[in-house]
């Protein structure tokens, strides 16, 4: 005779069911989460994936806290509407000022990302860690606890890039200006004696080739993508939310700013059609299933 299972567990199992076929939003202010997002689809590439880049709001790196946090609390329930499986916060300057709000006032998962100080401290030979980030990353709370923890016995020096996010919002990726900040950034910190380099904005990874103009192939260069990825995964798999792998999952792309798509395209590596919207309507008025 064959076992009687709760109503409650056959509900739970159902729900959770349905929810794995649902897709997960990855955000940030522009095209820096796409570095986060090519690691979520190589790990997981059976999920739908919607990918939000925030342009209308970039950068968030130099807004006032306050304001980075409404915004990223307005992006959230406009996820939270489509409805979505989990949200990834693929900014490391939205996750310092507002992952904890997000995660009161949604239901849904939120997985967000920090500079991988722990790693890259464990990695120093010569225990003197560079990090580059955001001046909002670099001001924020979080980012003082997470110095305080990790950081004791190491020195860190921390490097705010004002401006670096812009220059690859334009599309200078390679460009003579763009090497010549990454100088203006990179130098005193090799001076210093550094071994190891912390990338603690999503965006930072576009600009790997031109970094290692300046810093050389010696230097250690860590960023955190491919660990939120993973921690991605170990949360839908805690609940029961994995996608079957019986087939490739898509990926939609978003803008809240027009004309995005050929740079979105072109830092992608293939042509991709990007939906306009206009956040400061369209999640309020119903927006198309995905
Ligand atoms: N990509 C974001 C980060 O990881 C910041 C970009 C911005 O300043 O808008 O911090």
């Amino acid at each position: 005779m064959a076992a009687k299972v709760p109503a409650r567990l056959c509900l739970g199992f159902k729900m959770s069911h349905r929810i794995a076929y649902h897709p997960i939003a990855v955000f940030d202010s522009g095209v820096g989460g796409l570095s986060v997002l090519k690691e979520i689809h190589t790990l997981l590439p059976a999920e739908k994936l919607i990918y939000f880049a925030d342009h209308a709001y970039m950068p968030y790196g130099c807004k006032r806290e306050d304001a980075v946090k409404a915004r990223c609390l307005q992006l959230g329930r406009f996820f939270a509407s489509l409805p979505v499986k989990a949200i990834v916060v693929a900014c490391n300057t939205a996750t310092a000022v507002a992952v904890r709000d997000l995660r009161a006032a949604l239901q849904v998962p939120i997985i967000g990302m920090e500079p991988a100080l722990k790693p890259a401290v464990g990695h120093s030979r010569g225990g003197v860690v560079g990090v580059l980030a955001t001046s909002g990353t670099v001001a924020s709370r979080k980012f003082q606890q997470l110095k305080a923890s990790f950081a004791k016995d190491s020195e860190l020096l921390v490097q705010p890039c004002p401006g670096l996010v812009e220059q690859i919002e334009s599309g200078h990726l390679e460009s003579a200006e763009t090497l010549q900040m990454l100088k203006v950034f990179l130098e005193p910190l090799l001076t210093k004696g550094v071994d190891t380099l912390v990338l603690g904005c999503s965006h930072y990874p576009l600009l790997l080739p031109m970094i290692r103009k300046v810093v050389g192939d010696e230097m250690a260069v860590v960023d955190t993508g491919d660990a939120l990825a993973r921690q991605l995964r170990y949360q839908l798999h805690q609940r029961q939310t994995l996608a079957p792998l019986v087939q490739a999952g898509v990926i939609r792309f978003m803008s809240s700013m027009q004309g995005r798509e050929q740079l979105i395209s072109s830092l992608w590596g293939e042509a991709v059609s990007v939906e306009f919207i206009d956040m400061s309507t369209a999640w309020d008025e119903g927006f198309p299933t995905p």
